[in-house]
C-alpha cells in the first residue's frame, strides 16, 4: 500500500551536503559537527501492506514525525522515493506529485492525525467529525449521516451537539479519532494520537481503535514512543534511532530477538504476555529432552527424561492421541474452552487430572490463566493437530522473565 525507499529529511542550508556522509555511515552528532546539516531522517525503506497497522516506535527526536510528514510530504524528503497504491491509478510515486495531486491525494486518500487533535472549538462536535467530508465536498445529509455513525462507533453517538470544550480530554481524543475515521481515507497517518492521554484512557483508545480497525481494515501508520502501545496495536512495528530504521518486525519477532542494544533496552521493560506464543517458547517435541517411552496399539509414546510418569502418544502421522499419567489416560481439553467465562474452576487436587492442548499462537497471558485449571504440562499442536511440543513452568518462566524462546 505504502513503500518507502530510502527516504532521508536532512534539516539546515545545505542538506545536500549531508547525503554522502549518511552513505559513509557517519553518525547524526558527526554530520552535525563537520556540515552544520540536522538528520531528520537517514535512508528509511518499508513496505506497508493494505489493511495493516504499522507503527513506527522510538526516542523523542529520532526522527518519527518527520519520517510521518514525508510520506504525504508536509515536509519535503532531501532523497528517496515513496509509492502509494492509488485505488484507480496504480502505484504512484508521492515524490513526484505536483501540488494539485498532492493535495488531491491528502483530501482524499491519507488522513492525518496529530497529537493534540486541534477541534474546531466554534463547531458542535458532529460538525467537527464531519469537516474532513466537508473539504471532501460532501453534501450536508451524507456529512451528517457518516458523521453520527463514526461518532456511534467511537462512543460518543449522544454527544454530537456538544461543543468541544464541554468534553474531557479523553472524548475530545476521540472526536479528533471520529473525525479522521470519518473520511474513509484509505490511509491513517497519526502521530502519537495517544501520548497526552492519561494512562487508563490511552488503554481504552488503544483497544477502541484496535476494534474500530477490525471492522474498517484502513492502513494505518501509527507513531508512538511506547513499546507496549506499538505491540498493543500494531501488525508490524519499525523501530527508530537517530533517523534510521533499526529492526522491522512483528511485535514478537522484536520482542523476541531484539536486533541492537538499543531494541534490547525498549523490550527488557516491554509485557509480554499479550505478544510471545506457544509456538515460540514450546519446548519442542523433537528436541533431546524427550526420549522414546514405549509403544502399543500403533501408539509411540515418549516422555521428557526428567519426568517419567507423564507419557506422550502419538499415532504414526504424529497426532496427538492420549496422555498417560502414572499409566492412567488422563482427559484432554482444549485451552479456549477454560478461558471461556463459564469454565468451572477444578478443585486443586484435579489440578493434575486433565491435560490443556493449544494452537501455536496462543499468547503467553492464555497459557498462564490455564494453570488455574491444570498443573499438567500444556501441550501445542500445529494447525492439522499434530504433537509440536509442550510448554511446562521453565517455559513459561523463560517466556516471561527472558522474553525469549525455548533453550535449545
Ligand atoms: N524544522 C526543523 N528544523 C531543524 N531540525 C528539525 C526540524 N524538525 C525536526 N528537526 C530535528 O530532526 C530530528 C527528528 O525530529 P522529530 O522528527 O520531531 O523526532 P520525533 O518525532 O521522533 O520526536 C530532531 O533532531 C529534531 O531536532
Ligand atoms: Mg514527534
Amino acid at each position: 500500500m505504502i513503500r518507502a525507499e530510502n527516504v532521508t529529511k536532512i534539516f539546515g542550508s545545505d542538506p545536500e551536503s549531508a547525503i554522502p556522509l549518511l552513505e559513509q555511515n557517519k553518525t547524526k552528532d558527526e554530520i552535525r559537527e563537520l556540515t552544520g546539516q540536522t538528520v531528520g531522517v537517514n535512508q528509511a525503506s518499508f513496505d506497508i501492506q493494505r489493511g495493516e497497522v504499522f507503527a513506527i516506535m522510538g526516542l523523542s527526536g529520532c526522527g518519527k514525525s518527520t519520517l510521518i510528514r514525508c510520506i504525504n510530504r508536509i515536509i519535503e524528503p532531501t532523497a528517496g522515493r515513496i509509492f502509494f497504491k492509488h485505488p484507480e491509478r496504480g502505484e504512484q510515486d508521492i515524490t513526484e506529485l505536483d501540488e494539485e495531486q498532492l493535495r488531491a491525494l491528502r483530501k482524499q486518500h491519507m488522513s492525518m492525525v496529530f497529537q493534540h487533535f486541534a477541534l474546531l472549538p466554534h463547531r458542535s462536535v458532529l460538525s467537527n467529525v464531519g469537516y474532513g467530508l466537508e473539504i471532501q465536498g460532501r453534501g450536508r445529509k451524507d456529512r451528517q449521516d457518516t458523521a453520527q455513525r463514526v461518532l456511534d462507533m467511537v462512543g460518543l453517538g449522544p454527544w454530537g451537539q456538544s461543543y468541544p470544550a464541554e468534553l474531557s480530554g479523553g472524548m475530545q481524543q476521540r472526536v479528533g479519532l471520529a473525525r479522521a475515521l470519518a473520511t474513509e481515507a484509505e490511509v491513517l497517518l497519526m502521530d502519537e494520537p495517544f501520548s497526552a492521554l492519561d494512562p487508563l484512557i490511552k488503554v481504552d483508545m488503544q483497544q477502541e481503535l484496535t476494534r474500530i480497525q477490525r471492522e474498517l481494515q484502513r492502513t494505518i501508520l501509527f507513531i508512538t514512543h511506547d513499546l507496549d502501545e506499538a505491540m498493543r496495536i500494531g501488525d508490524h512495528i519499525a523501530i527508530m534511532e537517530e533517523g534510521r530504521i533499526v529492526q522491522i518486525g512483528s511485535p514478537e519477532q522484536i520482542l523476541v530477538n531484539p536486533r541492537t542494544e538499543y531494541v534490547a533496552k525498549f523490550v527488557e521493560h516491554a509485557d509480554p504476555t499479550g505478544v510471545i506464543t506457544a509456538g515460540t517458547i514450546a519446548l519442542p517435541l523433537d528436541s533431546e529432552e524427550f526420549v522414546p517411552s514405549g509403544e502399543r496399539d500403533g501408539i509411540v509414546y515418549r516422555h521428557r527424561h526428567d519426568q517419567p510418569q507423564i507419557r506422550y502418544g502419538q499415532d504414526r502421522e504424529g497426532q496427538l492421541r492420549e496422555v498417560l499419567v502414572d499409566g492412567q489416560a488422563v482427559p484432554l481439553r482444549r485451552l479456549e474452552e477454560t478461558l471461556g467465562e463459564d469454565a468451572v474452576r477444578p478443585v486443586p487436587s484435579e489440578r493434575s487430572r486433565v491435560v490443556l492442548t493449544c494452537g501455536e499462537d496462543a499468547v503467553l497471558r492464555h497459557i498462564l490463566r490455564s494453570r488455574l485449571y491444570s498443573t499438567l504440562p500444556v501441550i501445542v499442536t500445529n494447525g492439522d493437530g499434530r504433537l509440536r511440543g509442550l510448554i511446562d513452568d521453565p517455559e513459561l518462566i523463560n517466556g516471561i522473565l527472558e522474553k525469549r524462546g525455548h533453550i535449545p
